[in-house]
């Protein structure tokens, strides 16, 4: 026993040095020291030694341990440093050569949706508006026909910036883009097409489908005789070009107080066939609220809903983003993650 670890001592000292580079020499030290390696199968021998050489057999070995790890880690150590000096030796390295450069990001998904979407209804003759983000509460509840103690305005849904008092008016971070079709009609009044998108905000507890801060996308059209089949008519579009082709979709009734009738708008599920994670197995994808616009909305902004009538829209872009990327928690939305947002280049 002696005598073979003896010679294995020498044979892995003199292995090392032979070693030329660092792979290599991890290669040598593993077939030496590791589980399968030749020392463990000579340490296999101890237990038939007597119980007198035993233990001088045992410190030997360790011995023997010790001493090929420290000639593997000088090793290793020079190879480093020889690969260090040859990088710096005279023509090996070039300063003149440029850096690496930034590593590209990417464009957000809710922009890559939103520009496809803007190109989408500047063709059919919308214009692209913005609005604030810290919002009147007049524009973000009154004068959408929201009453005074409708249940959004309770603090635990929006995000107050300032109560109404006396002498200061209330202004609230918008809780959807709606506002924007209140600033749009007082501005341009009647005939008016345009789409809204942009960041909303809500007091939400965090979960995989609730932010505190995501995207919507607002759509409005006024003219005269404005009426249902021309807002089914842009929604199926919206839809074609959200999902690259045209889906089967169905309205049902919906509440928001600032269109009469509302709807929901549903469409396929383009996902599956009988039923998935995506559309709760209902075969239907909740996408859109929409409705023709309430008459007294028109009126409290100066339209005069005997003459012009219109339909509103709102959609949840981070939910159209999610649902075309396949991502499945709100929250990387906003995360701001390089590996995340690196994903969408284009
Ligand atoms: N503002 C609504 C929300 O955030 C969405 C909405 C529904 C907008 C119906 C509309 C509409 O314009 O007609 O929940």
């Amino acid at each position: 026993m002696k005598d073979r670890l003896e010679e294995l001592r020498r044979e892995a000292l003199a292995a090392a040095q032979d070693a030329a580079c660092a792979s290599t020499l991890q290669e040598v030290e593993v077939s030496f020291l590791g589980k399968k390696g030749r020392l463990t199968q000579i340490l296999k021998g101890l237990g038939a030694l007597s119980p007198e050489e035993r233990p001088a057999a045992g410190q030997l070995a360790n011995q023997v341990k010790n001493d090929i790890t420290a000639a593997f880690a000088e090793r290793a150590g020079a190879l480093k440093l020889a690969a260090f000096e040859a990088e710096l030796a005279p023509g090996s390295f070039d300063p003149t050569l440029p850096g690496p450069g930034p590593s590209p990001g990417g464009m957000h998904p809710v922009d890559l949706i939103t520009r496809e979407l803007e190109d989408l209804f500047l063709t059919m003759g919308f214009q692209v508006a913005d609005g604030p983000e810290v919002e009147l509460e007049a524009n973000n509840f009154d004068r959408l026909n929201i009453q005074a103690d409708h249940p959004a305005r309770e603090a635990h849904d929006t995000i107050w910036v300032q109560r109404a008092s006396q002498d200061s008016v209330g202004l609230c971070m918008r809780t959807h883009t709606s506002p924007v079709q209140i600033r749009t009609l007082q501005e341009m009044g009647a005939p008016l097409r345009v789409i809204a998108p942009g960041r909303v905000f809500r007091q939400e507890s965090l979960d995989a489908t609730h932010e505190h801060t995501f995207h919507q996308m607002e759509g409005l059209m006024v003219d005269k005789g404005i009426a249902v089949p021309h807002l089914l008519h842009v929604m199926n579009t919206l839809i074609e070009g959200v999902f690259g082709k045209a889906l089967e979709t169905r309205l049902r009734p919906g509440y928001f107080p600032f269109v009469e009738p509302g709807f929901e708008l549903d469409a396929r599920c383009s996902f599956c066939e009988t039923g998935c994670k995506v559309c709760k197995g209902t075969r239907w994808i909740e996408l859109i609220g929409c409705g023709m616009v309430h008459p007294k909305v028109l009126e409290l902004s100066g339209v005069d809903p005997d003459v012009h009538s219109g339909f509103a829209f709102g959609l949840g872009l981070s939910r159209i983003a999610m649902l075309r990327y396949g991502i499945e928690d709100i929250r990387w939305m906003m995360g701001g993650s390089i590996s995340f947002l690196s994903q969408f280049r284009k």
